[in-house]
Parts: C-alpha cells; sequence; structure tokens
C-alpha cells in the first residue's frame, strides 16, 4: 500500500494524458492553451504499465484528467487500459464537457463509471465570457445522456466573486431537480492567475453556513474520500460539495497522487517540482516503477503552503487537471 510518513494512504492516481485544452477558462488559460513544450504524452503502452503499478500498490481509483483528455483520440483506448487493470475499482474523468453529447457512449463502453464536468455558470452568456465557448447547452445535455446511461455525475463550479457569485440561487434551482452533486470549489492562486485571484478568490465558508442554517445536512463521509465536504437535502435530487484548499486541515485527508501528461509524479498539486518516473515507464518495468513509486513518496510534504502565497511550480491547473 502507498502509505507516506503522516499515515495517509494513497488509493487515488490523478492522471493526466494530455495538457492541451480547447476551453479558455478565465482562471485557468485566458489567452488559451500556449504550445511551448514538447507534446511527448504518455503512450497507451506506458499508460498500462504505470497504471498496473499503482495498482499493484494498492490504488483502486484512477482519475483520468488534462488539460481536456477527450482531446485525445485513443481515450477509449486508455479508460479501458484503467478499467481493466486488476485492482481498480473505479475509473472517473474529469472534462470540460465539449464532447460529451458525442462521445459519452464510448467512454461508457469503454468501463468509464463517473464524470466531473466543469459548468462555472448556468448563464449561457456568462459561461461563454468565463470560458471564451458558447458550448453551455450542449453540455447540459451531455450530463442528462450521462445520467441516463448510469454514470454517477459532478458538476465542478470555481467560486468567482466577479463572476459567479451571484449565482448559488440559480445552481441550488438546478439541483432540486437534477441528481447530480455540484462542486463548488475555492480558487486556488497557481504562477499564471495572481491578479486574476486576488480579485476573484472568495471563501467557502459562508456557503457551507448558509447551507446549513436552511436545511442542508453535512454528510459524514468515510475517512478515506478526500477532501471535500459533502451536503444533502431531502427536497433535492442532488448534493453539493465544497472544496475549501485555504481551509484548515485541509491537507490532513489528501489521498490522491499526480501523474502529468508527460509521466512526472506530483506529490502535491503545488509541489515544486515532477518526479521523473518515465524511465520506468519507457522500460515497461513495473517492480522498477513500484521501488520508485515507494521512494519518492517518502519525501511528500503534510500541507501545502497555499495560504501563504506559494504555489510551487503550478503555472496553472491545466498542466495536472487539478
Ligand atoms: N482554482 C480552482 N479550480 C480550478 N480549476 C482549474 N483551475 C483552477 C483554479 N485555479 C478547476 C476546473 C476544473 C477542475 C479540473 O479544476 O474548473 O473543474
Ligand atoms: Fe481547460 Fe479545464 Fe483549464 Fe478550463 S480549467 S481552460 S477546461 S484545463
Amino acid at each position: 500500500m502507498l502509505e507516506d510518513k503522516f499515515g495517509r494512504r494513497f488509493h487515488y492516481l490523478r492522471l493526466s494524458i494530455t495538457d492541451v485544452c480547447n476551453f479558455k477558462c478565465n482562471y485557468c488559460l485566458p489567452d488559451g492553451y500556449a504550445c511551448d513544450s514538447d507534446r511527448d504524452f504518455l503512450t497507451l503502452p506506458e499508460i498500462k504499465t504505470l497504471v498496473n503499478g499503482f495498482a499493484s500498490l494498492g490504488t483502486s481509483k484512477i482519475r483520468i484528467t488534462g488539460g481536456e483528455p477527450s482531446l485525445r483520440k485513443d481515450l477509449p483506448e486508455i479508460i479501458e487500459t484503467c478499467a481493466l487493470a486488476p485492482n481498480i475499482q473505479h475509473v472517473a474523468m474529469t472534462s470540460n464537457g465539449y464532447k460529451l453529447e458525442s462521445d459519452i457512449h464510448k467512454w461508457v463502453d469503454a468501463g468509464l463509471n463517473s464524470l466531473n464536468i466543469s459548468i462555472d455558470s448556468l448563464d449561457p452568456r456568462m459561461f461563454a465570457a468565463i470560458t471564451g465557448h458558447n458550448k453551455l447547452e450542449t453540455i447540459l445535455r451531455g450530463i442528462d445522456k450521462a445520467i441516463a446511461l448510469g454514470v454517477q455525475v459532478k458538476v465542478n463550479a470555481v467560486l468567482m466573486k466577479q463572476y459567479n457569485e451571484q449565482e448559488l440561487t440559480h445552481f441550488l434551482s438546478w439541483l432540486k431537480i437534477t441528481p447530480v452533486t455540484l462542486r463548488l470549489i475555492e480558487l486556488m492562486q497557481t504562477g499564471d492567475n495572481q491578479a486574476f485571484f486576488n480579485h476573484n478568490h472568495v471563501s467557502g465558508l459562508p456557503i457551507k453556513e448558509q447551507l446549513l442554517a436552511s436545511g442542508w445536512g453535512q454528510l459524514i463521509r468515510d475517512k478515506a474520500a478526500g477532501p471535500a465536504q459533502e451536503f444533502f437535502h431531502s427536497d433535492y435530487q442532488g448534493k453539493i460539495g465544497l472544496i475549501m484548499p485555504y481551509s484548515k486541515d485541509f491537507c490532513a485527508s489528501c489521498n490522491r497522487l499526480r501523474i502529468s501528461a508527460t509521466g512526472k509524479l506530483h506529490l502535491c498539486l503545488f509541489a515544486d517540482q515532477g518526479l521523473d518516473i518515465r524511465p520506468s515507464l519507457r522500460a515497461a518495468d513495473s517492480s522498477e516503477l513500484q521501488t520508485k513509486l515507494v521512494e519518492l513518496l517518502g519525501n511528500k510534504e503534510a500541507t501545502h503552503w497555499l495560504q501563504d502565497g506559494f504555489t510551487g511550480a503550478t503555472k496553472h491547473l491545466a498542466m495536472l487537471g487539478g
């Protein structure tokens, strides 16, 4: 089992398969994707070695992320490789949803269990202003399709003072009739978004208080469930999750490790650097990979230093998929 010196266990792998994204979210890639590094992304055989190595060390859940993962033509094969690895019980993916309506069948056939889709606003014009794409309607249709196919859907919304702070009521009425979990994520500072962060960061705590005061109950989650806090209400089909990386003890429940699209292990979203494990992947050497992972995990720190403005090597989250 992968365990660090603070007793945290890592059964959850977040695997980025590309850092390319076609959206221009204002907090992430406001000027769009800039091709400033080689696109030498992990190949399907390398992904197979990686996933099997992690699975042998106790990983049971994999989330495929990007950039935008659906920009890779071999995405169904990648999903299938994850789903077929021994011990992997859950394959999830985070996507901007732009290919959701057209491709969800292929992903489900390949073994996808759950999806996180980013929707920062339910107002089509605001959605377009945030992402640079007028795609809200097709994404919402895609979500309906995914639900009908039995996929668990979560919707990620990044809280931004100047864009969607007023939209909670709108999101709540949507949750009354829509069986998804809405995840409200506090905007995180990255290397590239400092001014935007300063203007737009809002804490999720007042929302938590508002929910608790209006009949929402907090779900007691499993110790291994990760850092989100979740809320339910019997009048609502949907649930709400709050992700508050600036709150106390956020990192105590960390249960995930990250691999970048070029095969670097990131012990934290905001680590100083990625640790290169590509040679073991190229050599398809699973036992060397496992030894290396255990050794590198020894250096995982107790927490990030975001509250002090240290964002590590993370210029934007398209590098690592959040
Ligand atoms: N702060 C918080 N969330 C972010 N995401 C991307 N960049 C940031 C940021 N700076 C979110 C996206 C997506 C998920 C992968 O991470 O909206 O839902
Ligand atoms: Fe693309 Fe996601 Fe970044 Fe938006 S947040 S630009 S969808 S990688």
